[in-house]
């Protein structure tokens, strides 16, 4: 495996399509959660520039903040609370254009106006959430919500607690 991340494509549907395949790779051979989750924050990270992009693992009854880039983050999320609660609680993928009308956002970070939070399915079981929070309003949409959840299907299936 090669451990440089290649950047390219002018859309950002194009650099999803380069970057799907490297994170393929990369989690593929590795059968650690955390190790597969701290690459693909940092590659998703790295290929766009976010804000902040990490992962809340589901521990009990909370999700609990697990590998990430960006500014430190609050460490533990109640089921439902927040957009990252909300998706878990829900099962299904938050696209938030506009943080401060989400009611029960939690402002981890004041400059975030935009974020997407995606499930981590592991067979019929949610262990985890992708958090991803922009700068910009909208940053996320379907082309996103499609691409993400495809990430982190690879990173559901490869990988074992
Ligand atoms: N804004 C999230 C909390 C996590 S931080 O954005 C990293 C939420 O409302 O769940």
């Amino acid at each position: 495996m090669s451990e440089e991340l290649i950047i390219k494509g002018e859309t950002k549907q194009e650099r999803y399509e380069a970057l799907v395949p490297q994170i393929a790779a990369v989690v593929e051979g590795e059968s650690d959660l955390i190790a597969n989750m701290a690459n693909v924050a940092s590659m998703l990270h790295e290929t766009f520039g976010f804000w902040w992009t990490g992962f809340y693992r589901v521990i009990g009854e909370e999700l609990v903040l697990g590998p990430f880039q960006g500014p430190m983050a609050c460490t533990r999320i109640r089921k439902g609370r927040g957009v990252c609660g909300t998706a878990w609680a829900k099962a299904e993928t938050q696209v938030v254009p506009d943080v401060e009308l989400f009611p029960g956002h939690i402002a981890c970070s004041s400059a975030s106006r935009s974020e997407i939070v995606v499930p981590v399915w592991q067979g019929e079981e949610i262990i985890a959430v992708l958090d991803i929070d922009s700068t910009q309003l909208a940053t996320f949409d379907e082309i996103d919500k499609r691409y993400l959840e495809q990430i982190v299907q690879i990173i559901g299936k490869c990988n074992r607690k």
